[in-house]
């Protein structure tokens, strides 16, 4: 299948499914159900459940058993984008196209929102309990939560604030994108793996794949904050340079951040060689953020 008819039917799958498993917007207190619905449902790329269901259809031919893994996954993503817009952190107004949830709702509510989808995540994955074995489940819980924490992006988070104004090195942005950004991209892929029932060599093969290609997708996003266009990002470019922040391409410049995100994405295709043919959409992906516009 064409990868972008591969993204585009994951996408609705996951959207669909994300509509089934929150609560509806009349659900009372109505105003918290309208800001996690208005965030969530405001045009994500899906990255990351399209990470989760393509590694579990790799090592079990179908995506089935990891949607609802997906869709936890992109509520952690999306409650983690409310809160990187606040005003204390980012500062931005708009995301996916639309005005920041905090713009709209105020910041309390936003920052409950962010709060109640990081929440509700670990809801939706309890829902596992019918069709997973505790073990695996409890898996599954324990790397996303380990993902999600001060070992993973919001450690990252911290490091990305604490940096600001400061002349980055080298291994500083390494440790800040591997964890604000990859860590829960390569806990995307292993929960696919998991719920799919990887066996360990498949699991390694498949995390050093999200690894390399945890660190392309976030120096593809400083790029994009440099040069992308804000119609298709949906987001301000330029907001890493307003609150100066620790990027690659302040760092190492344009070229030889492309040229860096390059290798990062070939790495990452040559991890998947274990994997043979039913990788082939996850090197697809890998090969999609080079180019991707958004
Ligand atoms: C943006 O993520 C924030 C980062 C971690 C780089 P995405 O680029 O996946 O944003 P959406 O989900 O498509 O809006
Ligand atoms: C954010 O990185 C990573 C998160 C954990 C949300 P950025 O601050 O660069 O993400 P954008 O550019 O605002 O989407
Ligand atoms: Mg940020
Ligand atoms: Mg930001
Ligand atoms: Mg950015």
């Amino acid at each position: 299948m064409e990868i972008k008819a591969y993204m585009k039917e994951a996408r609705q799958l996951t959207d669909q499914r994300l509509r089934e498993l929150l609560p509806t917007e009349d659900t009372y207190p109505q105003i918290i159900h309208e800001a996690m619905a208005y965030s969530v449902f405001a045009g994500g790329k899906r990255f990351r459940p399209l990470l989760c269901l393509a590694s579990c259809q790799a090592v079990c031919g179908s995506w089935e058993p990891a949607l609802d893994g997906a869709c936890a996954l992109e509520c952690i993503h999306t409650y983690s984008l409310i809160h990187d817009d606040l005003p204390g952190m980012d500062d931005d107004d708009y995301r996916r196209g639309k005005l920041t949830n905090h713009k709209v709702f105020g910041d309390g509510i936003a920052i409950l929102a962010g709060d109640a989808l990081l929440t509700y995540a670990f809801e939706i994955l309890t829902g596992l309990e019918r069709s997973v074995k505790p073990e695996k489940l409890l898996q599954v819980i324990k790397e996303i939560s380990q993902a999600s924490g001060t070992a993973g992006m919001i450690g990252g988070q911290v490091v990305d604030i604490i940096s600001e104004q400061e002349k980055p090195t080298a291994q500083l942005l390494q440790y800040i994108h591997h964890h604000k950004t990859g860590a829960l991209l390569v806990a995307s892929v292993r929960t696919g793996a998991i719920l799919g029932g990887a066996d360990e060599a498949q699991l390694e093969a498949l995390t050093a794949y999200a690894r390399q290609l945890g660190l392309a997708f976030q120096i593809t996003d400083d790029i994009l904050d440099v040069v992308g266009d804000e119609k298709k990002l949906g987001k301000p470019v330029g907001s890493d340079e307003k609150n100066e922040k620790a990027t690659f391409p302040a760092l190492f410049g344009l070229e030889q951040s492309r040229k860096m995100a390059q290798d990062a994405v070939e790495t990452a295709i040559a991890a998947l060689e274990p994997i043979g043919e039913k990788g082939d959409i996850l090197t697809e992906l890998a090969r999609y953020l080079l180019e991707r516009e958004n």
